[in-house]
């Protein structure tokens, strides 16, 4: 995949996937995902329209936040002949955060279907931008996963610092955010306070304006998805 490492000391996985990779920000410059990405910024884009191309967008996101998983190898056997195969050494877990967050599992369950989905509700406070958490269903053995949380948007990184400490507190150990569009902001507050989760975007605009949003961005990212 066409892919951007932005961070200067990106380390590379291992083989296989043996070693995660040290805080990277990585932005998927695929040409189909820039297309996808051009859709779903466009205010004329109506919601099936964002809801379709924000499928492909995560699904692409979704594979390249996943290259460097750990597999084991398992003996297959075609109709032919005993074969090897792989398969994830590791359980995986989806944590969308509520509400733009369930916009990009669509995308990506058909990939991964045995995928547990876990949940966090959090809702950004509208005239202090301050995460609210209201709710979180997260499973029991998060330490033995490699752990996706999903959210269209990394703005002022409240929302997300809030899901990985929560995910952190309930014992996760590997965390990936996967973000359409983030800001220098938001990967600033996430490398401040979880240096060790890494981030897969498709973008990194300009900034934050005067009501947190980011410029340009894509406008309220569960308003439109939800087309509320
Ligand atoms: C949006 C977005 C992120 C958050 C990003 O959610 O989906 O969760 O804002 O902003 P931050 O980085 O400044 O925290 P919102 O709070 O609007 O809730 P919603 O998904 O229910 O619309
Ligand atoms: N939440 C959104 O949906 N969009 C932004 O630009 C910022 C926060």
């Amino acid at each position: 995949m066409n892919v951007k490492p932005v961070v200067e000391n990106f380390a590379t996985s291992g083989k296989c996937g043996t070693m995660r990779r040290m805080q990277p920000v990585v932005i998927v410059q695929h040409p189909l995902a820039q297309c996808h990405l051009a859709a779903i910024r466009a205010v004329g884009t109506p919601s099936h329209d964002f809801r379709r191309h924000l499928n492909h967008l995560a699904r692409m996101l979704f594979l390249e936040a996943t290259s460097d998983l750990p597999v084991r190898e398992i003996s297959v056997q075609t109709p032919l002949k005993q074969t090897h195969g792989s398969q994830l050494a590791r359980p995986l877990v989806c944590v969308p955060i509520l509400r733009a967050g369930l916009g990009l599992l669509d995308g990506i369950l058909p990939l991964v279907p045995d995928a547990v989905v876990a949940h966090v509700g959090i809702r950004r406070n509208e005239e202090t931008a301050l995460p609210h958490a209201y709710y979180a269903n997260l499973p029991a053995n998060l330490s033995a996963a490699d752990v996706f949380i999903l959210d269209p948007m990394l703005a002022t990184g409240g929302s997300a610092c809030e899901a990985a400490r929560q995910l952190k507190e309930a014992g996760a150990l590997r965390i990936t955010m996967i973000c359409v569009v983030s800001c220098p902001e938001g990967l600033a507050a996430m490398k401040l306070a979880h240096p060790d989760v890494a981030i897969v975007t498709a973008a990194i605009d300009a900034g934050l304006n005067d009501k947190c949003y980011i410029v340009p961005g894509l406008g309220d990212a569960g308003d439109r998805y939800f087309g509320t």
